[in-house]
Order: C-alpha cells, then structure tokens, then sequence
C-alpha cells in the first residue's frame, strides 16, 4: 500500500519524507488555506516547493467547478512539474474532464467520492486515483471502510486500473484496516503514519535490552 500525506505543511511533509515511507503528497483548497498560501502565483510555487520535497505523487486540486476552467487550469497544473497529479471533483463536469484529463496522458485524482456509483464512473473515466472520503463517512454514522470494500470488489471484477486512493484517514486504525481491504493508497495525516510505530510492549522490551546491555557493560 502506498502512504501519501494529506496536508499542505512542509515541515511535516518534510517529516514524513524523512522517515523514507513517504509515496506522495493529496492536498487540497481547505489545507492550502490552513497553511495561509493564498493568491495563484502563491498557491502554484507551494505545489512546486511540496513537488521539491517528496518522491511522488502529488495532487493539486482545481478550483473551477465548469468543464472548460477545469481543462485550463488542470493543464497549467499539470505543467508545473511531472509529480503534479490534476485533482478534480466528482460532478458530471469533472468526470468529462477527467476522461479529457485520461486522453491527454494527465493524471488525475478524483476527489469527494462517496459512493461505489460514483468510483464506478470515475474509473469508465480513466481516473489514475479515485479518493473515498473514509472518515468523512464515519462522521454521519456510516462505514466508509464498507464503500472501500465495494469498490475493491467493482475494480477487480473488470481489472480496471484506477488505484483506490483511500482519504480522510484519521487515525492509525484507519490505516491499517484500509491495508486489510486492499486499499491501494492511504492518504492521512502525518499523526496517522507515526502512529503505526508504537507498541507499549516495543517501549518495555528495548527499555530491558537497554537496561541489561548497560548491567554487563559497565
Ligand atoms: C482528500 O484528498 C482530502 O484532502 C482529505 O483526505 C479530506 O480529509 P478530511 O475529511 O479529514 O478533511
């Protein structure tokens, strides 16, 4: 499975890079915003500054919601460098941009799936990455690991090529139950990686090698 991380922060990009289990980068307007980038010219120097940092995929999400601005600033997006995956939203718009996007050798990131339907269409659309929104479900009562469940099941039947990109990954467990389902890709942030290292039992267990190896070293 692969590990993106879903912030625009480059320190903790940064971080997860380090750690060498880093395979992309997802962002989007409201985590751009959060990091204070506004203005274009900003927000596309953040992309190329976040494309610098990471070894991967990394999804740039455009803000026209019409078939015509989603193509030209999907292009200028793509343009900025080979990592930039186009990332658009689920809407009759975005799923012809996506099939144009598919054509033209772009990559895309279909964004704010909630349904199998709708990773269906995505996928007859030549979308790279379809992105479930996990914990977006599971906030209205509603098993998002489920959708993921289905949408395994639909690509496999036709060997569709779309990777399952599962978003909104909250936490640890979420990470790990995407890894059981086959989930092809996990996008989280940084606090959800980091957090499949602990174990009480990893902490006691070195604390006693320590402990020992100083006893007969002394
Ligand atoms: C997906 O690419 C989105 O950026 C993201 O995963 C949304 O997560 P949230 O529901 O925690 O905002």
């Amino acid at each position: 499975m692969k590990f993106f991380i879903d912030t625009a922060n480059l320190e903790q990009i940064k971080e997860a890079q380090a750690l060498g289990v880093l395979d992309g980068v997802t962002t989007n307007p409201s985590l751009m915003a959060k990091e204070g980038i506004t203005g274009k010219n900003n927000i596309l120097k953040h992309y190329v500054d976040i494309c610098n940092i990471v070894d991967g995929d990394v999804s740039a999400e455009v803000i026209a919601t019409d078939y015509e601005g989603m193509i030209k600033e999907g292009e200028e997006l793509a343009e900025l460098h080979e990592q930039i995956v186009v990332k658009i939203p689920m809407t009759k718009e975005g799923i012809k941009a996506c099939k144009y996007f598919s054509d033209k050798g772009i990559r895309t990131n279909v964004t704010l799936v909630f349904s199998s339907g709708q990773a269906l269409l995505a996928a007859k659309a030549g979308a790279t990455y379809v992105s479930p929104f996990l914990g977006r479900l599971d906030d209205i009562s509603t098993d998002g690991l489920n959708l993921i469940e289905e949408i395994r099941l639909i690509y496999d039947n036709y060997a569709f090529n779309t990777q399952i990109l599962a978003a909104s990954v909250r936490h640890t467990m979420h990470v790990v139950n995407c890894a059981k389902i086959g989930a092809d890709v996990m996008t989280g942030p940084l606090s959800s990686i980091l957090g499949l290292l602990k174990h009480p039992l990893t902490d006691s267990g070195l604390a006693q090698f320590l402990a020992d190896y100083a006893k007969g070293n002394q």
